[in-house]
């Protein structure tokens, strides 16, 4: 994305085109950054030859899971109904791996039929699930133990998962147990040994901790993991030079763990591989004043987004077209939803904004349509892909006789 004669450009489509012809808000994605982010990807981990399972749940339209399928990418899934999308898009179950605290007796079912690679399991309960429903079938079934490594990512609390506090995984002396009660099972394979410490990781020393943690244990542990599961949660650069991961730092943390323990890697990124690619355009409806600053109320909200109500996320917001003029006053970005959090962002110096102008919010391809809702019975948006001077609707506007 970027400015030609003033014009926010996406690949080589006018942006202000796009909302004129789409109306807002619009979800819109460039496949080239998509593409550019896998094979910058592949690039840095190509010396491990990881198999990639792409984190379904930061964006699941099949139509853009069907286009990262084609890089040979598979999926990691944590529900029946992504599992079922990962399938539709023609994602091969030998590549898909099977995450999450809370899969019902159904779903493990489900992925049992349906042979994928890996069930991670995530407690002494699940596992024994996992078993009686593989011992009715009489099916050996490949399982992975995800452990909590009790790692701090130095993210945002709400998306830390590798903590003690944190309910993903299993602890270091469970883990030893669910070991010897695989060993003691005819119905499971115990292929892998999983972690997933949280989102938004912009340091590899966090990764190397992880790794520190994984490595002791594998010396006290008396079985062999084919898969180590590394997880997701390579962290982007939301802001104008804001740090991101250095994927050679990890990746080479990463070899140096491998010299003890041969295995094969799976990583199970979202945000690295979706979420600069989207950006979501909006319009502006009414500019109203404030003693200290003018609310500038877009026509979408924390419906369509909801990372900045839910985490205090801050995504840039730019004009599709610029002018040289400045507002004097703090624009305070903000939806129509009636709630307080429905707020963007609050940007000084923003270049003066007229109602019904177009602005585009960045970096919302992970978790934002994936975490949208019909709240205040507002419909799903649009979804285009840009693919040079091509542009697909890849998920049509849902309608209100849809919702209502
Ligand atoms: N694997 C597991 C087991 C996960 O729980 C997650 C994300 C991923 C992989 C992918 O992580 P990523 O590479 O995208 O960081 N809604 C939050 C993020 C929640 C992440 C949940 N789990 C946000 O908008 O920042």
């Amino acid at each position: 994305m970027k400015y030609k004669n003033k014009k926010l450009v996406i690949e080589s489509v006018s942006v202000q085109k796009i909302a004129q012809k789409f109306s807002t808000p619009a979800y819109c994605y460039s496949y080239k950054k998509l593409k550019e982010n896998i094979l910058n990807f592949k690039k840095n981990f190509e010396s491990l030859s990881p198999i990639i399972c792409f984190a379904v749940k930061s964006n699941t339209n099949i139509n853009l899971i069907k286009e990262i399928k084609k890089f040979g990418l598979g999926a990691d899934v944590v529900s029946i109904g992504e599992m079922m999308k990962a399938l539709k898009a023609g994602i091969n179950p030998k590549k898909i791996v099977f995450s999450g605290v809370g899969k019902t007796s159904d779903e493990i079912k489900y992925a049992i039929n349906k042979n994928i690679l890996l069930i991670n399991a995530e407690s002494e309960s699940e596992i024994k699930e996992i078993e009686k429903i593989a011992r009715t079938k009489n099916k050996k079934v490949q399982i992975g133990i995800r452990l909590n490594p009790n790692t701090d990512a130095k993210t945002l609390n709400q998306i830390s998962t590798g903590k003690k506090e944190n309910k993903f995984g299993v602890n270091e002396k469970i883990f030893f147990r669910l070991v010897n009660f695989c060993k003691t099972s005819k119905n499971i394979e115990l292929k892998c040994l999983s972690v997933h410490i949280g989102s938004q990781i912009v340091s590899h020393k966090p990764y190397e901790k992880m790794l520190n943690v994984i490595t002791k244990i594998l010396k006290k542990v008396n079985h062999k993991f084919e898969y180590i599961d590394l997880g997701g949660g390579m962290g982007i650069s939301y802001e104008n030079n804001e740090k991101k991961l250095n994927y050679k730092k990890y990746s080479l943390a990463i070899k140096k763990f491998l010299k003890n323990h041969q295995a094969k890697i799976i990583f199970e990124p979202g945000r690295s591989i979706i979420g600069n690619t989207g950006i979501l355009i909006s319009k502006v409806i009414y500019i109203k004043q404030n003693e200290t600053k003018d609310f500038i109320i877009l026509d979408t909200g924390m419906n369509d987004l909801m990372r900045p109500a839910l985490y205090g996320a801050k995504h840039k917001i730019l004009p599709i077209v610029k002018t040289k003029t400045k507002s004097k006053k703090i624009y305070e970005f903000v939806g129509p939803i009636c709630e307080s959090t429905d707020k963007f962002k609050s940007i000084k110096n923003f270049q003066k904004l007229n109602e019904k102008d177009f602005v585009v919010i960045c970096d919302v391809g992970a978790y934002g349509m994936s975490l949208s809702s019909n709240y205040n019975v507002r419909p799903y948006p649009i979804e285009i892909l840009v693919k040079g001077s091509k542009i697909q609707i890849i998920k049509k506007r849902q309608k209100y006789k849809d919702i209502i």
